[in-house]
Formats: structure tokens, C-alpha cells, sequence
């Protein structure tokens, strides 16, 4: 068995997905880019020798465990899952429409826990591993519009705790990242359809500017190094004390 550690990452061919595989790339680890759109992660793998590119549709049990088998077949191992894939859909609660609702959900929740097991099956025979699921603020805060989004994230950090709990006896370990907002195609998108006041957003996070991707990636180095030995079952919200803030802007006056 090689020495060098091995991570997928799911929809890791843009946004902080990519920004996690690079980082654990350079800091020595082998990544699988596992991402629905099979050109993209190609081509962030071209030219990057510890990249591999695989076609995987999270919604898809059985595309996550042909994705997952088919790199402990080739690489011998499995040291890290990040469950990073997510979509959302913007609606008035009252309109949200069901077919909004399950394409959130099957991305969002079903895909989390197909990576979760998937993975965690070959981890808990090794004995060893760590998972990151990639939840949000929204798992924890009233947003308006998220319903689905939302409901799928607080999911996602209830999942992340009691797989925690089942298989810390057993030398897995599970934790979430609750990123705040990051300027990646997902908002960039909602900014264009007005959905979301870059301005208005910013006022709100006390380190008064949206994360950048590589502040996300390196919170989930740490949960997958050995210097977190110890963390399993926890939400870390890397957000820029937004999770923190009352929603009051004055500020204590200088002396
Ligand atoms: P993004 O839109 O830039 O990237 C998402 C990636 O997931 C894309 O490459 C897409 O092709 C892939 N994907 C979508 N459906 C898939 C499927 N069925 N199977 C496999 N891959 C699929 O989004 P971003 O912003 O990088 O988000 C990544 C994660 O971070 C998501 O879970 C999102 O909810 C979460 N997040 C993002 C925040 C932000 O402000 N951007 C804030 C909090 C959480």
C-alpha cells in the first residue's frame, strides 16, 4: 500500500470543491475530483499529477458506490470523503414547488449520506478514515427563500453526528464545516437573478467580506489531518463570525 493519502472530493470541479482538492493536493494527499460534470473535472485535473478525474452523480447510490469501489480498487485506500456536492433552489416558502424541493434534497441530503455510507463501509473495514460533509449556515439560521436548502444542511450536521457517535469506536471519524458566504458560481448565480445583495450580506459578516475558497479548504485539511485526532461529531463555521454575530453593527467606542 502507497504511503500517500487518499481523498474524494465530490463536486470538486469549481467553487470550493476545486479549492479543497488543491489544497489537499499540495499538502501530499491523492484526490479523486468526483463531480456530474465529468469535462470539468477533467479539465482541473489535466496538467495536476496527483488529480484523478471520476464521473459521479451523488443523487445515485449506485453511481457513489461504483465511484467509491472503483478508487479503493485502484489506489488501495481511502483516507477521506468530502461531501462537498450541493445545489440550491430559491422559492417563497408557501410556492416552493416539490420538484424544487426533491432535486435540493437528493443533491443536497441523499447525496451526503450515499458518500457517507459509501465510504464509511470501506473506512470501518480498514479501521480508519475521516468523512467532512459540507453543511452551511443555513443549518443553523432562518434564510429566507432556503426551505429546502435549509432543511437539507441541518440534515446534513445531524447525519455528520450520529455517524460520528456509531463509528468513533470503530476509528472513523466524522465532522462538518458550515462555510458562510463564498463567492463561487453557486452565488454568483443567485447575485444575477437578484436573489442575493452582496452589500447587504457583507454589512451582516463581521469580518466584513465573504470567505475565499482556500479559507473553506483549509479548515477541512485540519479536520482530515492527524491534528484532529480527536474531533469527531463536531460543525466547525468557518464564516467569518457571522454564526456569532447578534445583528447589531455599532461597535464599542475607542478611547
Ligand atoms: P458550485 O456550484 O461552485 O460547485 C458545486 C459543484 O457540485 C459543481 O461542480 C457541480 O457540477 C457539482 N454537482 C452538482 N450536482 C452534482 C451531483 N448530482 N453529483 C456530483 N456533483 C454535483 O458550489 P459551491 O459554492 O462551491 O458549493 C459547494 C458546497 O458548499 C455546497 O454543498 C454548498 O451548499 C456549500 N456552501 C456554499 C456556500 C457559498 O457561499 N458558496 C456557503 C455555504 C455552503
Amino acid at each position: 500500500m502507497s504511503d500517500q493519502r487518499v481523498a474524494i472530493v465530490t463536486g470538486a470541479a469549481s467553487g470550493i470543491g476545486l479549492a479543497i482538492s488543491k489544497e489537499l493536493m499540495e499538502d501530499g494527499w491523492r484526490v479523486v475530483v468526483a463531480d456530474v460534470n465529468e469535462q470539468a473535472a477533467q479539465d482541473v485535473c489535466l496538467d495536476h499529477e496527483f488529480l484523478s478525474p471520476a464521473l459521479v452523480d451523488v443523487t445515485d447510490l449506485a453511481s457513489v458506490m461504483k465511484m467509491v469501489d472503483e478508487t479503493v480498487a485502484r489506489f488501495a485506500r481511502l483516507d477521506l470523503m468530502v461531501n462537498n456536492a450541493g445545489i440550491t433552489r430559491i422559492s417563497r416558502f408557501e410556492d416552493f414547488k416539490t420538484e424544487d424541493w426533491s432535486a435540493v434534497m437528493s443533491v443536497d441530503l441523499n447525496g451526503v449520506f450515499f458518500g457517507m455510507q459509501a465510504a464509511g463501509k470501506h473506512m470501518l473495514e480498514a479501521g480508519h478514515g475521516a468523512i467532512v460533509n459540507i453543511a452551511s449556515i443555513a443549518a443553523e439560521r432562518g434564510v429566507p427563500g432556503r426551505a429546502a436548502y435549509a432543511a437539507a444542511k441541518a440534515a446534513v450536521v445531524s447525519l455528520t453526528r450520529t455517524a460520528a457517535v456509531e463509528w468513533a469506536p470503530r476509528g472513523v471519524r466524522v465532522n462538518a464545516i458550515g462555510p458562510g458566504y463564498v463567492m463561487t458560481q453557486l452565488i454568483e448565480k443567485l447575485v444575477k437573478a437578484g436573489e442575493v445583495d452582496v452589500e447587504e450580506i457583507t454589512a451582516a459578516i463581521p469580518a466584513g467580506r465573504f470567505a475565499r475558497p482556500r479559507e473553506i479548504a483549509s479548515a477541512v485539511r485540519f479536520l482530515a489531518s492527524q491534528d484532529a485526532s480527536y474531533t469527531t461529531g463536531q460543525v466547525l463555521y468557518v464564516d467569518g463570525g457571522f454564526m456569532a454575530n447578534y445583528g447589531i453593527s455599532s461597535k464599542p467606542k475607542q478611547d
